[in-house]
């Protein structure tokens, strides 16, 4: 099996964790390359049901590594949390995780001002609140603090002490915050260090020696490609690199050790947070579709209730040029089961004009309007169909369509959160 980058291709959630859990089990390792506990994914394995924020998807199998790379911001808390919940599942860790020494850590400070700069903004950008841009412009900044650092009981002490320094500082003339101590900071934080260090090692080697072994390696993109800081829906986006190109620098490889990329998305739209959504649902589209709870469509992060709308073509097509996706998985199609008419956005109109590309400016991102084209729906329940001839004509017909708009192959389609919900189309694995 090819070396395999997978990565969303919409606004994040699209279940890429079920997609990676599926190809784990043909492959030998799983990376996690960026992002942090922003990210979340539900998994449902023998009707138990696993959701993880930062431990790569594949640590259900139980031969397959899973490393967390220097690209990766993390919760100390948070990893030590998954770490216990596993354990207590006797699902063995012991070789199996590995962290690297160059990911940088989010603190108690980096949640606080998140969530501080959410509510002092104008227009806030929705985050999920874990600190993770704070984190980030920490890096950047050259004053956060990795993995290595905080395993160093001195190097950990004197770095927290500068930057919790400056830290007050912002939250005292910014924020009108009283300032965060040392002791408190310091002993949180190291509460969870033990259960961590045992895992950390050299990732970058690591990988380098399973490459060198011809072993099968799945990165595992998180987010999506709508939230890439670069490419994104600035400035409504995450503070990281979410596409395909992002897996080099966030694993530390060259992207000659990339043989595929398979690009995840749903058979509509959903975004959480805030920022333009231009085929968000109007008030009596949303009154159609299934509820949350029913649709699956509250985050696994934070609980929200994500935004919905219809599959927009156009966004797709400038995911997939973003990331060089060779294969797509679409998920999620059930859900559109109980729809008498879909809408497919193939364009959109901006001051009377057509347009086929998305717009740079936010400005004219809000005021753009989709052209639809709508397709008969199926009207059947497909969750218990396992071979795509069983799917209901419309649906065929759906997924045929998208197929030939987007120019790229369906590799697989799932319809439910389960792992024998999926139909496997062609041997882009093999
Ligand atoms: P942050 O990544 O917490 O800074 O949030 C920035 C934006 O990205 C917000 O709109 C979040 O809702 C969104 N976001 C971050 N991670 C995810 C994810 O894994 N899935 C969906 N949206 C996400």
């Amino acid at each position: 099996m090819p070396n395999i980058v997978v990565v969303g291709l919409q606004w994040g959630d699209e279940g890429k964790g079920k997609i990676i859990d599926l190809l784990s089990e043909k492959a030998h390792a799983i990376v996690r390359a960026q992002g942090g506990n922003n990210a979340g994914h539900t998994i449902v394995v023998g009707g138990d049901e696993y959701k993880f924020h930062l431990i790569p998807s594949g640590i259900l199998y139980p031969s397959t590594i899973c490393m967390i790379g220097g690209g990766v911001v993390i919760d100390p808390e948070v990893l030590a949390h998954e770490i216990e919940v596993l354990e207590k599942k006797n699902i063995s860790l012991k070789g199996r995780l590995g962290i690297s020494p160059y990911a940088h850590m989010i603190f108690s400070y980096h949640r606080l001002l998140d969530q501080l700069s959410e509510k002092n903004k104008t227009d806030a950008i929705g985050t999920t609140g874990r600190g993770i841009g704070p984190c980030y412009a920490d890096k950047v900044h050259r004053i956060g603090i990795r993995m290595a650092d905080f395993l160093h009981e001195e190097t950990f002490k004197k770095k927290l002490q500068q930057t919790l320094q400056q830290k007050n500082q912002v939250l005292k003339l910014l924020y009108q915050h009283a300032p965060l101590k040392f002791d408190d900071v310091f002993t949180e934080a190291v509460r969870y260090r033990d259960k961590l260090s045992s895992y950390v090692g050299d990732v970058e080697e690591t990988l380098e020696e399973l490459i060198l072994k011809d072993k099968t390696i799945i990165f595992e993109g998180a987010q999506g490609a709508l939230l890439d800081t670069t490419f994104g829906t600035y400035p409504f986006v995450t503070s990281s690199c979410t596409l395909s190109g992002g897996i080099c620098t966030g694993v530390g490889i060259g992207p000659t050790k990339i043989d595929q990329t398979l690009g995840v998305m749903k058979a509509y739209s959903t975004r959480v947070g805030n920022g333009p959504f231009p085929t968000e649902f109007q008030k009596d589209e949303i009154s159609k579709f299934p509820d949350p709870f029913v649709s699956r469509e509250l985050g696994t992060t934070t609980g929200r209730v994500r935004r919905v709308g219809w599959f927009d073509a156009v966004l797709l097509k400038r995911s997939i040029l973003l990331n060089g996706v060779d294969a797509l998985a679409v998920t999620k199609l059930d859900i559109l089961d109980s729809l008498n008419t879909i809408k497919i956005c193939v364009a959109y109109e901006l001051n009377g004009r057509r347009i086929e590309t998305p717009p740079i400016l936010e400005e004219e991102r809000l005021q753009i309007k989709p052209v639809y084209e709508e397709m008969e729906g199926w009207m059947e329940d497909t969750s218990s169909i396992t071979e795509y001839k069983d799917l209901p004509k419309q649906a065929k017909d759906y997924l045929e369509h998208l197929q030939e708009t987007l120019l790229v192959p369906i590799f697989l389609i799932s319809m439910g959160p389960s792992r024998d919900q999926s139909i496997i189309l062609n041997s882009f694995l093999d």
